[in-house]
């Protein structure tokens, strides 16, 4: 009996996991260009933590959490969201006297006990941003534009930013009365949960996976005050002035309870709803201060990496298979056995099954070929072989299945005469010679700059 992965998780295996490095790689280098550094939180919480801050009313924390109680006693919660954890690393490690704005990133497991299916898993990867103690619309607007920079930079065109506000507190007290009058006309529209919830945050009937697109559609949009509407339009024209791609949703709405002003979600041009987000993020004045920290407003967001790469799959060169194969023609070995059988051609049986004798060679050719491994990889050229007892045949079956775009490959003959064979494995699959003394410099002219 075979164990399998449990449902909603999942093994991402190679090729794919190339890709998510590939988006990974480039979110570390955006964030260094805009002095955000990472920061590594506990995969594993206090249930609490979820319940205060992502929002006890809300589908995560309702239906979706991993929680248990641990061996001592202890409600423990996987982290569904990073920023939770980061706001409480930001207020237990006093972060707000390292003055100036705190900006960190993270990337990691999250976990939600979700309905899965294509781009929705019970753990799934987000790389996150959070800037803390920032007011301005500078840094909604920076923010906004980084991830934006990021998805272009991991190779994804044509996405597009919406973006609403949810404005203040002040607000949103004004808009919870006509929003929950709105509800109330017709309750039989709402499924089960938020007729349950509604009195106490009916924002949530909004975001709901069952009637939340067509609600949002139709019910009144939230009015907001002078300040934040000032706001709402300075991040509007900053993001302008940074010609990052966005669009004004005012039906946009996020299932987590910290939000105050901008929110914003990431499609790409072919999605819709709100499953089909890229990314999604926003602003969160109060939280900081009410999970017991200090005054520190703060804007952020998280990219679900899982969606990004299936959108990437097959269009972004791979980054980590190998870019040259080692091939020995002349795989004299001591390791293997030749054997006689009357009308056959000799070969030699070992630990790798039967292989063909190619005839005449000796072990240097392997070790030559065994040291080639090291001087390539030392020169930076991702470097890969099989074994070099096996049929010339077999080894380039190998080379082909790695994906690399060389083959390299010398035997004793080879080694006589102190030239190599390079074999273009990928479009042109043409094959020249090029003298031993010239190899590296060689690859590295024929190898695509990526
Ligand atoms: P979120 O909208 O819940 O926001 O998640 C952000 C992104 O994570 C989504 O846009 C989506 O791409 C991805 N995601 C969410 N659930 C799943 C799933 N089950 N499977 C695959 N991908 C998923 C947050 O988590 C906030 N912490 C963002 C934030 C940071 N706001 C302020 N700072």
């Amino acid at each position: 009996m075979t164990i399998h992965s449990l449902r909603g998780f999942r093994d991402i295996l190679p090729p794919d996991s190339g890709v998510f490095y590939a988006i990974e790689s480039a979110a570390r280098e955006v964030f260094k260009l805009y002095g955000y550094r990472e920061i590594r939180i506990p995969t594993l919480e206090a249930r609490e933590l979820f319940v205060k801050s992502t929002g006890d009313t809300t589908d995560i924390v309702q239906k979706e959490m991993y929680a248990f109680t641990d061996q001592g006693g202890r409600e423990i919660a996987a982290r569904p969201e990073g920023t939770p954890g980061v706001v409480r690393a930001y207020i237990e490690n006093n972060l707000s006297q390292n003055g100036g704005n705190g900006k960190y990133f993270y990337m990691g497991g999250m976990f939600r006990a979700e309905r899965p299916q294509a781009g929705r898993y019970r753990e799934f990867e987000q790389i996150g941003a959070e800037c803390i103690g920032a007011h301005g619309a500078f840094a909604d607007a920076e923010s906004i534009s980084m991830l934006m920079e990021m998805l272009k930079k991991a190779g994804l065109s044509g996405c597009m930013a919406e973006i609403n506000s949810l404005g203040c507190a002040t607000c949103r007290a004004a808009y919870r009365a006509g929003l929950l009058g709105f509800l109330k006309t017709n309750p039989a529209a709402l499924c089960e949960v938020c007729r349950t919830r509604m009195e106490k945050n009916p924002l949530r009937a909004l975001d709901c996976k069952l009637d939340g697109p067509r609600l949002a559609l139709e019910a009144p949009a939230i009015k907001l005050c002078p300040s934040c509407q000032l706001h709402f339009s300075r991040v509007q024209e900053l993001l302008s002035a940074l010609n990052a791609p966005f669009k004004v949703n005012k039906s946009l709405v996020r299932g987590l309870d910290y939000y105050t002003r901008t929110i914003f979600e990431v499609k790409t041009g072919a999605s819709g709803g709100s499953q089909d987000a890229l990314a999604g993020g926003g602003r969160y004045d109060e939280l900081v201060k009410s999970m017991g920290g200090p005054d520190a407003p703060a804007v952020g967001w998280a990219m679900g990496v899982d969606r990004v790469a299936l959108l990437l799959k097959g269009l972004i060169p791979e980054s980590d298979a190998a870019q040259v194969f080692v091939v020995c023609a002349g795989s004299g070995s001591p390791a293997v056995v030749p054997i006689e059988k009357s009308g056959e051609e000799p070969y030699w049986e070992g630990r790798l099954g039967k292989i063909q004798q190619d005839g005449g060679n000796t072990p240097e050719a392997s070790s030559r070929a065994f040291a080639l491994l090291g001087e390539l990889r030392a020169a930076g050229i991702r470097t890969d072989f099989s074994d070099f007892n096996l049929s010339l045949k077999s080894q380039l079956r190998s080379a082909d299945k790695s994906g690399a775009y060389l083959a390299l490959i010398l035997g004793d003959e080879e080694i006589k005469n102190s030239v190599y064979a390079l074999k273009f494995l990928k479009e042109k699959k043409d094959q020249r010679n090029v003298p031993a003394a010239e190899i590296i410099p060689a690859i590295k002219a024929a190898l695509p700059v990526k």
